[in-house]
């Protein structure tokens, strides 16, 4: 484990009231662990700017009674066997269905597979989380 540096940081007082008042209310014990977590989330920014390895969960919502959907859905995940790691499948309702595809891989090759989903026609809604494998981050 990295050994923990401590800094002193300079900014006008509004924004550190301003920063405080974002601290307290996302719920961090600290200053530090709230600017860590806003550290991390740059350096996961960074990672998908490039073609980077990394990890995400890909949601989509669509109408199972819409039997070439579903299966175009099926047929598009296995062209992406190699970066789709596990698909949950919720039966939301009588309609529909709610899938979440956990991805880990280069970022070129998981937003093909987000646009290929998305464009699905009759795929009502589709989102990305995207996060790391965690090997850059320490
Ligand atoms: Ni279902």
């Amino acid at each position: 484990m990295a050994g923990l540096v401590r800094f002193s940081v300079s900014i006008e007082d509004g924004l550190l009231k301003k920063f405080d008042t974002i601290v307290k209310k996302e719920g961090y014990p600290t200053r530090s662990e709230a600017i860590k977590s806003l550290i991390t989330a740059a350096l996961v920014r960074k990672e998908w700017a490039g073609n980077n390895e990394v990890a995400g969960a890909i949601t989509f919502l669509y109408n199972h009674h819409k039997r070439e959907l579903a299966n175009k859905l099926i047929d598009i995940q296995h062209d992406f066997g190699d970066i789709i790691i596990s698909v949950q499948h919720i039966h939301l309702d009588h309609d529909n269905c709610l899938e979440i595809a956990v991805v880990k891989g280069k970022v070129k090759q998981i937003r093909n597979l987000v646009s290929r989903l998305k464009s699905a026609k009759g795929v009502k809604h589709s989102d990305l989380t995207m996060t790391t494998t965690g090997k850059k981050i320490s």
